[in-house]
């Protein structure tokens, strides 16, 4: 169980707090959705979910065991709004064994099947324009990055995303 309790962000840069008493709790595999008006603090949020931002009060918890920025940024994979941005491979199977060369060919198979894109060419740039790739597919693609990132680290990874709704 993911546990937030009174959490707390507040940089030294803003006069008043961006998260002040946010508390959530969501069980393993359940899905969470944070809405809120724009500004109201949801990319934050995630941020310090990913371990991307440190909380300034309050505590993040997996079950008993606090959570440091530097578990989460194991336990967490972050998709951001336009993922592509953040594509450093020239191929989908060199962008899946970023940081990670190690991976064989089934554990990227894995990552991939995961996802719904098994099958899908190695050898093609991940950039949807290039792969001829839908956003849902590019969405799709970028989870299953994230995954491979902590999937081989520990058994349950905590997976975020952003998606917009109009
Ligand atoms: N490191 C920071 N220092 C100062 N202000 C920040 C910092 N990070 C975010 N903010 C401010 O905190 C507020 C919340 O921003 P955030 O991007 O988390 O909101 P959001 O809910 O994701 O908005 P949107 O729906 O537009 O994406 C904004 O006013 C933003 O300018
Ligand atoms: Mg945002």
């Amino acid at each position: 169980m993911l546990y937030l309790k009174n959490l707390v962000y507040h940089p030294p840069a803003t006069p008043t707090p961006i998260l002040q008493g946010i508390n959530l709790e969501l069980a393993p595999q359940e899905m969470g959705l944070i809405v809120g008006p724009s500004g109201s603090g949801k990319t934050t949020l995630l941020e310090i979910l990913a371990g991307m931002a440190e909380k300034t009060g309050g505590g993040l918890y997996w079950r008993e065991q606090e959570l440091l920025p530097m578990h989460l940024q194991q336990l967490a994979g972050i998709v951001f709004q336009f993922p592509e941005r953040h594509f450093c491979g020239k191929t989908i199977l060199e962008e899946l064994r970023f940081g990670h060369p190690e991976l064989r060919l089934e554990q990227v198979q894995v990552a991939l099947q995961e996802v719904g894109l098994e099958g899908v060419a190695l050898s093609v740039s991940p950039i949807p324009s290039a792969a001829g790739s839908s956003g849902g597919s590019l969405w799709r693609f970028s989870s299953s990055v994230s995954r491979i990132c902590c999937f081989w680290m520990n058994p349950w990874p905590v997976w975020i995303g952003r998606c917009a709704v109009s």
